[in-house]
């Protein structure tokens, strides 16, 4: 059984359409039901469907064989315990630093409110500045505008978001989209149907 764990809202409107391109479809409408593991067309192949921030490390633990997961989401995981053999090329974005429109940077010690805090503290210490992280987790555009903090690090698609908060994107850190995510035993243990797995969607990307 190749258990494949995929990322519920707008990643997984766009996985399902590949994956039936190579063959698997769900054997009832994901978006329509309350369940969490779902049959395919496939009896050798499950979904789960997972908050995004979960899908690596249902993948990294072998729980799920393989995953489709935000290249944001495993950059603040870390990426320990699986490949990442393909870009699925889907939900594409920007992990962007933003703040209020027009601001300069006043403090010496920046304050930065995001979800992303291992990734931040990574790029700004590249970069050599103090920053003070504040966890959130979702809402993030109200950090700056409510003077919770200076800068914010977070997605940007359309920038329409940050419009609509009077904010303005700054510095990009990282050119963001989905990628196809292997457990580093079970790339072994059942490597036939995952490297098929691998090629076919290779092959519709
Ligand atoms: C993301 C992100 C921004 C928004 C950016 O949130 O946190 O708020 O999308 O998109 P835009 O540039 O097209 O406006 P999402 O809606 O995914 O919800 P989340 O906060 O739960 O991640």
């Amino acid at each position: 059984m190749l258990t494949i764990a995929l990322t519920k809202g707008r990643i997984l409107k766009e996985t399902l359409p590949l994956l039936e391109q190579v063959g698997i479809t769900p054997e009832e409408d994901i978006a329509a039901s309350r369940k969490l593991v779902f049959a395919t067309n496939r009896s050798d192949v499950r979904l789960v469907i997972l908050r995004g921030s979960d899908v690596p490390t249902f993948v990294q633990f072998g729980t799920a064989d393989v995953g489709v997961s935000g290249k944001d989401v495993i950059m603040e995981h870390g990426g320990n315990g699986f490949y990442e053999p393909l870009d699925l090329k889907i939900a594409r974005c920007r992990l962007m630093t933003a703040t209020v429109k027009g601001r300069d940077d006043i403090n010496a010690r920046l304050r930065v409110a995001t979800k992303y805090v291992n990734i931040a503290r990574h790029y700004y210490a590249e970069q050599g500045r103090q920053v003070e992280l504040i966890k959130l987790y979702g809402a993030m555009e109200l950090a700056p505008i409510m003077e919770l903090a200076d800068e914010i690090v977070d997605i940007v698609d359309t920038g329409n978001t940050l419009k609509a908060n009077g904010l303005e994107a700054r510095e990009t850190i990282a050119d963001i989209s989905s990628r196809l995510i292997v457990n580093k035993a079970s790339m072994k243990l059942n490597h036939a149907p995952i490297q098929q797995l691998i090629s076919d969607l290779a092959a519709v990307v």
